[in-house]
């Protein structure tokens, strides 16, 4: 082959790669690195507040253990959270999904399910 149509070559297959892990990121998960981030633990602390503004709970999150995030209309986080009621101090895992669409100023509580 021609060295000339050997590099179109390069350029076509990393353009196809490219794009293929632009489709990968768009509408699928991906775990979050840094679960210490301040954005994530403020999202996670939202969740719990929340949560306790809507069934009347006492929570407090304890750590962020597990998440994902997916971009959507803007972001989907799904944390797995520790939580502890502030009364009875016993801890619960969490699996939580918020969407926040930071540039509209909106944040909402989607799902509050407990895992264990
Ligand atoms: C994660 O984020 C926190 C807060 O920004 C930072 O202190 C810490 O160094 C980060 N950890 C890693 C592994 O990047």
């Amino acid at each position: 082959m021609a060295p000339k149509s050997l590099s179109l070559l390069t350029v076509i297959s990393s353009l196809l790669l490219a794009f293929a892990s632009v489709e990968a990121s768009f509408g699928g998960w991906q775990a979050i690195n840094n679960l210490t981030d301040p954005k994530v633990v403020e999202i996670a602390e939202f969740a719990v507040k929340q949560h306790n503004m809507r069934v009347n709970a006492m929570l407090r999150l304890v750590a962020v253990v597990n998440g994902e995030t997916q971009m959507v209309d803007g972001v989907n986080y799904r944390l797995d959270i520790s939580a502890a009621n502030t009364l009875m101090s016993m801890k619960g895992n969490y699996r939580v999904v918020v969407w926040d669409k930071p540039w509209n100023k909106e944040r909402k509580l989607i799902s509050f399910d407990k895992t264990a």
